[in-house]
């Protein structure tokens, strides 16, 4: 399949075979993964394979994805990671500010994701199906207290990988007029959400599971009504970075 095809037929698998993945099929996961672009040759990631089923079990319980995190081929831990850099200042005597820092967040965030979706699209390209799991940060600080994790470090997400038993359908993204400007941010027409809406409505409203009357802003409005996980700034603290320069 073409490559644009493939990505434009996306949509997260929670539903797999629960056979674990061969060995050369996560060998494969994993080396693209590795090979991500990454700021200023940082390499900002770590990831941790989740092998071990009473430690996977912690996980997904905490996750709230017990079916997709415990069937499946495989379950990776995707870590944002500047202890190594840590390693090395406090081996030379330097200060931590700079990987303290809000802008050295940032980076290992953005290396993280680019290494994960990485890993995605080659599972996808093998026939695979995926799915985030942003829950591990639902209680962030038992993820890092299981997976030993030192300053400076951050469990962003797990990707859950597998055949695919059964998947839903593509999901509607904002049309291209709320998404791609050129040369400044197009406030009127990126804010301007009533075609979505609709598209959104007859989407909630047919899907084929958890129908609903909702739409796309309806979604977004309750979604960020309240401050969600709250402790992750505090964790982030924790870990050593300043949250303020
Ligand atoms: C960083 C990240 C974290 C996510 N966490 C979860 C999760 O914890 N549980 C889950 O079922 N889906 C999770 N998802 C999947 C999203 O819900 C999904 O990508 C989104 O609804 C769009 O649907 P689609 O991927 O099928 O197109 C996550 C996705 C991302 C990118």
């Amino acid at each position: 399949m073409d490559l644009l095809n493939l990505m434009q037929s996306h949509v997260s698998v929670r539903d797999f075979d629960k056979a674990p993945l061969d060995k050369n099929v996560k060998e494969k996961l994993v080396l693209a993964a590795h090979s991500a672009s990454t700021s200023n040759f940082v390499q900002a990631v770590s990831i941790i394979d989740i092998t071990d089923m009473n430690l996977r079990k912690k996980l997904a319980e905490i996750s709230g994805s017990d079916a997709y995190v415990m069937n499946t081929g495989a379950f990776f831990v995707f870590v944002a990671d500047l202890h190594r850099q840590a390693h090395i200042l406090e081996q030379n005597g330097q200060s931590l500010a700079g990987v303290s820092s809000m802008e050295s967040l940032t980076v290992s965030v953005v290396d993280t994701a680019l290494a994960a979706q990485n890993m995605a699209l080659e599972a996808e390209a093998l026939g695979l199906g995926i799915c985030y799991i942003g829950g591990i940060r639902n209680d962030i600080f038992e993820v890092a207290n299981l997976l030993n994790l030192p300053d400076h470090t951050v469990p962003l997400f797990g990707l859950t990988i597998g055949k695919p038993l059964s998947k839903n359908a593509v999901k509607p993204r904002l049309p291209l007029a709320n998404f791609y400007s050129e040369n400044g941010y197009d406030e009127a027409s990126f804010t301007d959400l009533r075609a979505y809406d609709e598209i959104t409505e007859k989407y909630y409203g047919n899907r084929q599971t958890n129908e609903q009357i909702t739409n796309w802003s309806e979604k977004n409005r309750e979604f960020f009504a309240e401050i969600r996980r709250p402790q992750v700034a505090e964790f982030l603290k924790k870990q050593g970075f300043s949250l303020e320069s």
